[in-house]
């Protein structure tokens, strides 16, 4: 009977020690892994930890400002909106004129999140240094990087403490049962503090137990809710063939979404453009920098032209295959035109503001949609059933004339909903609203086959 219940703990203290290391490694690998992620996700379109590109090198950026004078702070100012920090600080306007291009803006990045990209940097080795054997990059240690990045970590070392405490106790229990086998043999009780601690422990077995048990689950909930926010769709970023930059078409150069979503008003889908469309322009345009020729030396390989003298179609194509960045499961009915045209809703509500995506798309999370000036605030995590239905409930239907091919039912609809409005649907309406939900958004099979 004994032997059967320390056996158990033993099982128990086992299982705790594994849960708590594999929370903890989860832990630090979130911690270790932001920085980098944010950094290749934002800024290595234009920098590099030790080289300069289209922007400087960011190694030491930090040390570099405050040396340079720059007033505290601006470089996070300069992050979220570098004219307004070449604005307020003389050191910042320095910085422009670096070269003629500029800086992204990103105003989403927390000083938390700047200082872990920046972390980040410090902490890789330089390369070119490494080749020499070391001479430069070994000279700059890496003081802040070990500071900041325990912003987060100071959580997983108290949780840890109570664990270890919790396991502690639990396996004293364990000591506590055979020493009083040995007891019962004849052994004396040494009677230290640890064993003090250990006999306390047993006393409050029941309590040391729960509170353990409570501490397990509350871990167990919290990192599966984690996974859940984070979500398997929400920043969803496939690698795409092609490094296409929204930002410089859609942004830089203001091309118009349906130049190359062509169907998006009309259908279902909005269509990924095929080569030609790219053509369009790329048989002019080859890029001017060396990172910039070899990605568009990718749409002539696709097209089967060749640049150099007058340029010429050998006729051999190759399909760009470009991954599907937003996927919905194949039981669930979407339609684009029915959104953008008899909805009135911009591409920005649900895809997020393309105008500065560097890098190829990615699904953007809710917070970041929410961020963006006339979206409507939702809560639920883009692509979700629930954000489909949040929306619907909270979207009150577009009033004005639609003008498509197929507007004829729903500009029935709408009328007919604006003539009588409240006094005849009133009863149905529960907020005086005329919702997509009172349209019927919310029944099951307008959404499912
Ligand atoms: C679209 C290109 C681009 C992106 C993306 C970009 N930067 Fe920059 N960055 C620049 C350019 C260009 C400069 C130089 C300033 C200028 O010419 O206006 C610069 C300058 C800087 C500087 C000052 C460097 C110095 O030597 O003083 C910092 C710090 C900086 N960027 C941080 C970041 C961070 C952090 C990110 C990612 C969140 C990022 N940048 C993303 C282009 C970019
Ligand atoms: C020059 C052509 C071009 C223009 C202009 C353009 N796009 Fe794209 N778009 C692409 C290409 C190519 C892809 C596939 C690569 C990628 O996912 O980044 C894409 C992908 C996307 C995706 C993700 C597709 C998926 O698989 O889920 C969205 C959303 C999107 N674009 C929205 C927009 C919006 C909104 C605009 C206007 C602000 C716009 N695009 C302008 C070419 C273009
Ligand atoms: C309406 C004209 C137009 C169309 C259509 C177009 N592009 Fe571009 N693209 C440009 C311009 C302009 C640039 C900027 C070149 C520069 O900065 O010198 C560019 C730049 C690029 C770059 C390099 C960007 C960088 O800075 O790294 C890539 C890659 C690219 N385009 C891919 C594509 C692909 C793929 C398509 C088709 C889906 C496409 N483009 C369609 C005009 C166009
Ligand atoms: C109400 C939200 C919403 C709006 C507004 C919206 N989209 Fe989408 N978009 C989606 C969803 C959801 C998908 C995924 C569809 C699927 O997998 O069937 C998607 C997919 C796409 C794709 C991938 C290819 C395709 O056709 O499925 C592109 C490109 C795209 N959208 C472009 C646009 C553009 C451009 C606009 C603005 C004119 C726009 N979207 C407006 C929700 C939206
Ligand atoms: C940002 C708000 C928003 C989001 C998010 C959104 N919708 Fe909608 N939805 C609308 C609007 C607006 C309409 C058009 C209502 C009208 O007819 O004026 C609409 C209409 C519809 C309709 C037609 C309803 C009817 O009664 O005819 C369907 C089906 C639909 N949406 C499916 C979806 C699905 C599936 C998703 C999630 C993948 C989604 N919607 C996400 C706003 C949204
Ligand atoms: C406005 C559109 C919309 C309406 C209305 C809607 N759904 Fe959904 N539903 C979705 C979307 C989008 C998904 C896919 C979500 C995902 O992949 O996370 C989904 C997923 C589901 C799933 C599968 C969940 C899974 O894990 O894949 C079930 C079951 C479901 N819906 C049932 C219903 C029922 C029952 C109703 C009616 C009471 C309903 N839905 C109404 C959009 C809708």
């Amino acid at each position: 009977m004994r032997i059967s219940s320390s056996q158990m703990f033993r099982n128990f203290s086992k299982w705790c020690l594994g849960t708590i290391s594999a929370v903890f490694i989860a832990g630090t690998f979130h911690a270790n892994a932001q920085g980098d992620a944010l950094f290749k996700a934002k800024c290595a379109s234009c920098h590099q930890t030790h080289k300069d590109g289209t922007g400087p090198k960011l190694f030491q950026v930090r040390t570099k400002w405050a040396d340079g004078g720059a007033k505290d702070g601006s470089i996070y100012q300069w992050v979220n909106n570098w004219q307004a920090a070449a604005a307020s600080d003389p050191y910042a306007q320095t910085v422009t004129t670096y070269s003629g291009a500029a800086m992204q803006q990103f105003p989403e990045l927390k000083k938390e999140d700047i200082d872990a990209i920046l972390d980040w940097v410090d902490a890789q080795p330089d390369p070119a240094a490494a080749a020499e054997g070391g001479a430069e990059g070994a000279a700059s240690p890496t003081t802040t990087a070990v500071e900041e990045e325990s912003s987060n970590g100071w959580v997983w070392i108290i949780l840890g403490v109570i664990f270890a405490v919790v396991i502690g106790a639990v396996s004293g229990v364990r000591r506590q049962l055979k020493s009083a086998m040995a007891d019962s043999v004849g052994d004396a009780d040494n009677g230290t503090y640890t064993q003090e601690f250990k006999t306390w422990a047993w006393k409050n077995r029941k309590y040391v137990g729960l509170t353990s048990l409570v501490v397990v689950i509350a871990l167990i909930v919290s990192s599966f809710l984690g996974l859940y926010s984070i979500g398997v769709v929400e920043e969803y970023h496939p690698s795409q063939p092609i490094q296409f930059p929204h930002a410089v078409h859609a942004g830089t150069n203001k091309i118009d979404c349906k130049y190359c979503h062509n169907t998006v008003t009309e259908s279902r889908t909005a269509g990924i453009p095929s080569v030609n469309v790219c053509m369009n322009c790329h048989k002019q345009v080859n890029g001017r920098t060396p990172e910039q020729q070899e990605q568009i030396a990718k749409i002539y390989e696709a097209a089967g032209y060749i640049p150099e003298g007058a340029g010429k179609y050998t006729g051999k194509t190759k399909p760009i295959v470009w991954n599907k960045v937003h996927v919905l499961p194949d039981h669930v009915y979407f339609n684009h035109s029915q959104h953008v045209v008899v909805g009135g809703l911009d591409c920005k509500q649900c895809h997020g503001d393309m105008t500065k995506q560097v890098e190829t798309q990615k699904v953007w999370p809710i917070q970041e949609l929410n961020k963006i000036e006339g979206n409507i605030v939702l809560t639920k995590p883009t692509l979700t059933m629930g954000w489909c239905i949040e929306c619907h409930a909270e979207k009150e239907i577009s009033t004005g004339s639609i003008d498509t091919k197929n507007d004829g039912y729903y500009n029935e609809i709408h009328k007919r909903l604006l003539k009588h409005g409240k006094s005849l649907y009133g009863k149905y309406l529960e907020d005086g609203k005329v919702t997509v939900k009172e349209l019927g958004g919310w029944e099951c099979a307008k959404c499912h086959y």
